[in-house]
């Protein structure tokens, strides 16, 4: 037994329980059929981490409508019977290794890499190039079209429609991705909403389209059902943003949350990892200031396959779970080789070296075997 007994006590959201403060974090494989029904692959992959004693996964981010809101190709959604179907089967094989999961609720706005056209709050080119490994699409993203007010209230009944899906389909709960530059994110970020009706302008506006989102899905789903959200700093094709008022933007958009009922927030970080993108630009650590604030569970995320970090985060009560991403492709088992001190295999880029599909993985490891 190692000495990282903090990680492996016992965790409650609302009216849940979890073996374990060790989550997966969403992670998107693009191994769903190309109408994005998910697969029996991808049921025997995420089961392999409940296998591994993950206490909560939080399966990748599915797409919430036929409009405008898939990211790539091959991505899952949760907007057809099919869809419905094929997550069930996705979480019977999790239940049936005693985990539980939660799925990624997602929108792209201006950074689709799938539609012809994408549409955002406002017509502003995002920075950086699609993101490679991803597809159909490559190279620099194109102005996207302006959302009209009728198609934001369509994307907040479409989230809606998918967190029922959710609950029919036996999740535990969905996490509204507001984070890492998506469409949510895109709302609250000032570079990129331009708005100055009821959904641009002050912070609170430009995060009404998330309240309204996580409101709406706890009225429309039962009271045991989890409904959170994940957030962050960073943009995934721009690492170096902070929250431009610091700790008091942090104030504004966790209260927000709170008060729109999450259950839970999830603070994502990207390549600096948790120190760096956990931190507010005015200095103070915020995952400690979440939970404080709000009295929420909160997740951390990034480079917390450190372990002795990722033991001090939850020790020292900066968090509650710590959300484990690219470490887990490689370790699907990684809270049983925690609680056995089992050494960790290291993370290496080459492992996409064939795409980041669940069978591209397969490919490569047994090139690895062999
Ligand atoms: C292959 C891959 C796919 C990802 N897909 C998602 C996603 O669907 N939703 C999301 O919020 N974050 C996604 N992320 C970000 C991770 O959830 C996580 O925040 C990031 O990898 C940092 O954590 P880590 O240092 O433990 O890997 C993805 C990361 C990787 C490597």
């Amino acid at each position: 037994m190692s000495n990282q007994t903090a990680l492996l006590r016992p965790a409650t959201i609302g009216s849940k329980s979890f073996s374990n403060r060790l989550v997966l974090a969403p992670m998107s494989r693009t191994s769903a059929e190309p109408d994005g029904t998910p697969t029996a692959e991808m049921a025997s992959y995420y089961a392999g981490f409940a296998r591994g004693g993950f206490g909560l996964l939080i399966a990748e981010g599915a797409f919430v409508d036929a409009n405008y809101s898939q990211c790539y190709g091959n991505q899952p959604g949760l907007v057809t019977d099919s869809h419905e179907a094929g997550w069930r089967t996705v979480v019977e094989a999790v239940k049936r290794e005693n985990g539980k999961i939660i799925l990624q609720l997602i929108h792209a706005g201006a950074v689709s890499q799938f539609v012809e056209r994408a549409f955002a709050p406002s017509p502003v080119r995002p920075m950086g190039e699609m993101l490679q490994g991803y597809g159909p699409r490559q190279g620099p993203y194109d102005t996207p079209g302006e959302l009209s007010v009728n198609d934001i209230r369509a994307i907040c009944s479409a989230f809606v429609d998918a967190a029922k899906r959710a609950e029919a389909a036996g999740f535990d709960g969905v996490e509204i991705h507001c984070a890492n530059g998506y469409l949510l994110d895109q709302f609250l970020t000032p570079e990129t909403n331009l708005r100055n009706d009821t959904y641009g302008g002050t912070l609170e506006d430009r995060l009404r389209l998330t309240t309204d989102i996580l409101s709406m899905c706890q009225q429309k789903t039962s009271p045991d059902f989890l409904v959170g959200v994940r957030l962050s700093q960073a943009k995934a094709t721009v690492q170096d943003y902070f929250w431009p008022n610091g700790l008091e933007d942090a104030r504004v958009i966790f209260s927000a949350v709170a008060e729109a009922g999450a259950n839970f927030i999830h603070l994502a970080s990207d390549k600096g990892g948790y120190t760096y993108h956990s931190t507010a630009k005015t200095g103070e650590n915020l995952t400690a200031f979440a939970r404080s604030l709000t009295g929420l569970q909160v997740i951390a995320n990034g480079g917390l396959q450190d372990i002795g970090l990722a033991n001090q985060v939850i020790a020292d009560q900066l968090a509650d779970f710590v959300s484990i991403g690219k470490a887990a492709m490689l370790n699907p088992d990684l809270p049983k080789k925690i609680a056995s001190g089992a050494p960790l295999r290291d993370f290496t880029f080459e492992m996409f070296k064939y795409g980041v599909s669940v069978n591209a993985q397969l490919k490569w490891e047994a090139e690895q075997r062999a």
